[in-house]
């Protein structure tokens, strides 16, 4: 086998074989394909794409490049979550704990936020004190402790992945339908739960901007899990705005906290119930009706804060935000914006919200970037909304940024407003 063949049958739109596709995989991993070379592939992916089969190859050999985790010491049924991502997503901090709190086991791994989008682990340390480099014994304690862990992506799990992703994001070639499947794919395999559920995030704020493409890479995400063996079912949700009103750390984990008190509804809190309730009917909790039921009460009766509660403790960190969010770590400087007259918001654009909390300090432009934990935007107006003149339409917040001139403007330019 070499390269150059598999690199033109991929541009011929010549299916590449089980074999090469894992001999592939390994040469690339283990250095003896240089990064220009497989960086050619990944192009004739992006351009021509891979059959089923060849995506089902390519995620199987990403998964084998690392260990597995053995989760027979867990012991409940075990599920595990994913989202495709966006601005404003904290719904693993919601879900997790609302599922635990059924008797399900939500063992997960999550990464870091990179550009726009923000990443669990950075939502969860800061929270003072919160580990998210564990033990796998530790991280196994906690689940069958209280059914609830979220640690960072182990570097065991998946190099292929991790590779591939970091020569991607530096090619051109992230916006791949197969090769985002292989990619979240391959980790969530190599974690080994039982039920999988995913949420593929669709609309300007997303990797799949139109319902035709989130629907493929749904399907196909579903088709790869089901020919693994998993019990495997993704949802498609809307993220051309972005979801509640919290975007940045600290601020969407007090968002987080409030749901799981009861104090907020509305979208989010619906998107939740949604993805509670299909996570426990895969796993063989009941019908989706019975399965939204026992969601809802998770959080009316206070049981899933009370998973989170000790979650955070085990984890080394401060429990006491369940009861009292204003001991997460707040802005130095807050900047609000008002409307100028009298608007209607037409709509909210969530990729530009992200951008300029990323302005502010809460996100990353490179991956070992520092972020600033209270940075971020809390929205006080959503689309539909009529807003009269001198109301609030966002604050922003930061405590690294004292100028807000350039990131007001760019959250500006996210809403599209009509004078009414
Ligand atoms: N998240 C991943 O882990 N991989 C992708 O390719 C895209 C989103």
């Amino acid at each position: 086998m070499n390269i150059i063949d598999i690199i033109n049958k991929t541009k011929n739109l010549i299916p590449l074989t089980d074999g090469e596709i894992t001999w592939l995989v390994s040469s690339y991993t283990n250095g003896e394909i240089p990064d220009y070379q497989m960086s050619a592939w990944l192009m004739a992916v992006c351009l021509n794409g891979l059959t089923e089969e060849e995506t089902v190859s390519l995620t199987l050999a990403m998964r084998d490049s690392g260990g597995k985790l053995d989760l027979s010491s867990i012991n409940s049924i075990t599920a595990d979550k994913h989202s495709t991502g966006g601005v404003g997503d904290k719904t693993s901090l919601i879900v997790g704990p609302a599922a635990a709190a059924c008797g399900i086991a939500v063992p997960k791994m999550s990464g870091r936020g990179l550009g726009h989008t923000g990443g669990t682990i950075d939502k969860l340390e800061s929270i003072h004190g919160y580990r998210t480099e564990l033990s796998e014994k530790e991280f196994f304690n906690i689940v069958n402790e209280t059914g609830f862990s979220i640690i960072s992506q182990s570097g065991s799990l998946c190099p292929a992945d991790k590779k591939i992703y970091s020569l991607r994001n530096s090619s051109g070639t992230v916006d791949s339908i197969p090769l985002i499947c292989s990619s979240i794919m391959s980790k969530k395999l190599a974690l080994n739960a039982d039920c999988i559920l995913l949420d593929v995030k669709c609309g300007s704020g997303a990797f799949m901007k139109t319902s035709e493409d989130a629907d493929r890479l749904a399907r196909l995400m579903e088709k790869v899990g089901t020919a693994a063996g998993k019990k495997c079912r993704a949802l498609v949700t809307d993220m051309d705005s972005p979801l509640g009103n919290n975007i940045g750390n600290a601020l969407e984990v007090r968002e987080a906290v409030e749901i799981l008190q009861g104090k907020r509804k509305g979208r989010l809190y619906d998107i939740c119930i949604e993805l509670t309730a299909n996570m426990l009917q895969l796993c063989g909790k009941g019908n989706i009706g019975e399965c939204s039921e026992m969601a809802r009460n998770a959080i009316a009766s206070g049981k899933a804060l009370e998973v989170f509660r000790e979650t955070i403790r085990m984890h080394g960190g401060d429990e006491r935000i369940c009861d009292d969010v204003s001991l997460l770590p707040q802005a130095r400087f807050s900047h609000t914006i008002r409307a100028s007259r009298d608007v209607k918001i037409v709509s909210v654009d969530s990729q530009e919200l992200g951008m300029a909390s990323l302005l502010l300090g809460a996100g990353r432009i490179n991956k070992d970037d520092d972020i600033d934990m209270t940075a971020g935007i809390v929205m006080e107006c959503e689309k539909g909304d009529n807003i009269s003149i001198h109301a609030p339409l966002m604050t922003l917040y930061s405590t690294v940024c004292s100028d807000f001139s350039a990131a007001a403007m760019r959250a500006l330019q996210a809403l599209e407003l009509v004078s009414i």
